[in-house]
């Protein structure tokens, strides 16, 4: 081969990868940025969570407000403390974390580390479990689980159902703060 046509053929080759490469980065963003199938009415909103890919943050609107909701991966399940088990969501055998996006401390939103699987607040590096448990101070309460119900495969925000009252009758839901039961 020529210097010419093995230049070409490596150009070309580099192209192919840069390419293929290219659809999958796109691929990866659209898996991150897409949104739950959700239907708002009523003060309602309602999120089909049978596509929540784990370990990735969804963020719905309710009421003006941002709500999380992140599908926990099963393997860090078994890691979580008791008090933060108490706080997943089970729907369809899955284990969600489904909270406020909004911080504690002073309102801001806090964001998802998947590596660590946990979230850091921007504004004064507080810190959350994957579960919102305020972990690190200023926060001085966990995030806020909102009135929620199960219906299926669906989660409906803005009414409250049996498995919310159970959580608020257990005392993981409320003006409490749950730090010190972490370990
Ligand atoms: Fe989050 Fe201050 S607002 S740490």
């Amino acid at each position: 081969m020529s210097d010419m046509n093995r230049r070409d053929a490596m150009g070309m080759a580099f192209g192919t990868v840069a390419a293929v490469g290219g659809v999958f980065a796109l691929a990866a963003m659209k898996k991150t940025w897409d949104p739950l199938p959700s239907v708002k009415a009523a003060g309602k909103t309602v999120v089909d969570v049978s596509k929540a890919e784990e370990n990735v943050l969804y963020t719905e609107k309710w009421r003006g407000k941002p709500v999380f909701i992140l599908k926990i991966p099963k393997d860090f399940v078994d890691k979580q403390a008791e008090i933060e088990k108490k706080r997943n969501i089970v729907i369809n055998g899955d284990h969600f974390a489904v909270m406020l996006g909004l911080c504690t401390h002073l309102g801001c939103i806090p964001s998802y580390r998947p590596d660590t699987h946990d979230f850091l607040c921007p504004c004064h590096g507080g810190e959350f479990t994957i579960s919102g448990i305020d972990k690190k101070s200023p926060p001085p309460l966990p995030l806020e689980i909102p009135p929620f119900k199960i219906d299926g495969t669906k989660l409906v925000l803005g009414e409250a159902g049996p498995e919310y009252k159970k959580l608020k009758e257990e005392g993981v839901i409320g003006k409490q703060p749950l730090r010190s039961k972490l370990s």
